[in-house]
């Protein structure tokens, strides 16, 4: 039985027009072909229902493969190739991600390595606190060969000992896209700030030589063994009176360092650590009575300041011709004041002098019988750990350290390395300072 097409309605075969609603009946198709009006006209609206879902289907599809392509070829946005996250640096073992998300207390963890957008190449800050000093200079210099030598780009800044220059320049850093931060702060607590932006995007720290405070950004410390700087201190002026063999007592005097760098305190208390038993005894005297840190220490590690503070000394206790036996400098800049005080304002025997870092000028005085002792903190050894450790987070290996325990900066205890320093005498400099080629002998005697 033929039905109108246009309709639906049942037609008798020889029908011309539809009864129901006039159409031609050549528009009439047969009841094979058709089940019901009904659903024929239903069929045209499922059709493209199914359409529009499978064009959607299809669109949702391409977007998902197009944002997905454009993460892949944007590296920058995920941690890529040898650069693998923070989380598995440093816990290889823990597979287990939202466990280490949940860990509030572990920073690290949050923290992927990323490469500076737009380029191939990686970029180390370093934010060094002053040219003034010797050392700093060979700091710079060995760490920029040393991080070059991997292939690494360097930014080298010189903050002139001024903490807000330091906190714009490793700010600037940060704003130019640097991968990787050494900062050796002139105020450990001072940067704050800067560090916090560095979390923000995710900038591994490195405190170099100096710790930064107050501060849970930062990732690893290298350094000389600080508190063993003070015991080789301590234990050259015991040795050198010979306090556990004669009898009889000798006069001291103490200087310390920068109270804003906490290496001050740790050469401090390494040192009276081994003094304070022969003090207490009274082996040693302290004539001036000033053996507190905070009344020894010196602003900056200036010169003209420990100079200054030690012709107070002098003039207040050893103007009546008193002798002192030792004076105990943290370093070769604040040696350098009180053997400028002792020259200006001291005429009794010359007292033992300790020091630290073998300046050149330090070492001339020696040699020249003004100050007994340094103590070496081969900046060499410390540039190729610091870069060693730089390249292991960059490529997210294993990072290697050897003290978890000691260095607390008030957030965190802080994951360090800790070469070793050495004593150099008069004795001993030639084969330390000259032989390993650090100077020339020209350099020490010219
Ligand atoms: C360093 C010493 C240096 C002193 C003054 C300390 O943090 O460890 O080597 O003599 O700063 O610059």
């Amino acid at each position: 039985m033929p039905y109108c097409r246009n309709c639906g309605a049942e037609l008798e075969d020889n029908d011309r027009f539809c009864a129901k609603c006039g159409s031609p009946a050549d528009q009439a198709v047969s009841g094979a072909a058709q089940s019901s009006p009904s659903k024929k006209q239903k069929k045209p609206k499922n059709t493209g229902l199914i359409i529009t879902i499978i064009s959607l289907s299809l669109v949702l599809v391409s977007v998902l493969a197009v944002a997905g392509v454009y993460i892949v070829q944007n590296t920058d946005l995920i941690p890529s190739g040898n650069y693998s996250s923070k989380k598995d640096r440093d816990d290889d073992d823990d597979k287990d991600d939202k466990d280490k998300d949940d860990d509030d207390d572990d920073d690290d963890d949050k923290k992927p390595v990323v490469i500076k957008p737009g380029s191939n190449s990686i970029t180390v800050g370093i934010s060094m606190p002053t040219k003034d000093l010797q050392r700093w200079n060979q700091d710079g210099d060995y760490l920029k060969k040393e991080l070059e030598a991997y292939g690494y780009e360097v930014d080298l800044e010189y903050a002139a000992n001024d903490v807000a220059t330091q906190l714009s320049q490793v700010e600037n850093m940060i704003d130019s896209g640097c991968d990787l931060l050494i900062i050796a702060a002139i105020e450990g607590s001072s940067l704050g700030e800067a560090l916090d932006m560095a979390e923000q995007m995710n900038i591994p720290v490195i405190a170099y030589d100096r710790l930064l405070m107050e501060n849970d950004t930062v990732d690893y410390y290298v350094t000389f063994d600080n508190y063993m700087v003070g015991t080789i201190q301590g234990q050259y002026i015991v040795d050198t009176l010979n306090l556990d063999n004669v009898s009889g007592s000798f006069t001291i005097e103490f200087t310390a360092g920068d109270p804003g760098d906490n290496n001050a305190l740790f050469f401090y208390i390494g040192a009276m650590d081994v003094l304070n038993p022969y003090i207490d005894s009274g082996k040693l005297v302290c004539v001036s009575g000033q053996t507190d840190f905070s009344d020894v220490a010196t602003a900056s590690w200036k010169t003209e300041n420990a100079q200054s503070r030690a012709e107070t000394v002098l003039n207040a206790y050893y103007a009546d011709g008193t002798n002192i036996d030792a004076w105990l400098c943290p370093n070769d800049s604040t040696a350098l004041g009180v053997e400028n005080a002792l020259e200006y304002c001291y005429f009794g025997s010359y007292p033992i002098i300790t020091g630290q870092d073998c300046d050149i000028s330090n070492i001339k005085n020696m040699l020249a019988g003004k100050q007994s002792m340094s103590v070496f903190k081969d900046t060499r050894t410390l540039a190729q750990r610091v870069a060693l450790m730089a390249d292991q987070i960059l490529q997210g290996q294993t990072v290697e350290v050897n003290d978890t325990e000691t260095y607390d900066n008030g957030k965190k205890v802080v994951p360090a390395f800790l070469c070793e320093p050495t004593l150099v005498t008069s004795s001993n400099y030639i084969e330390i300072l000259v032989d390993s080629g650090y100077y020339t002998e020209d350099q020490l005697t010219g």
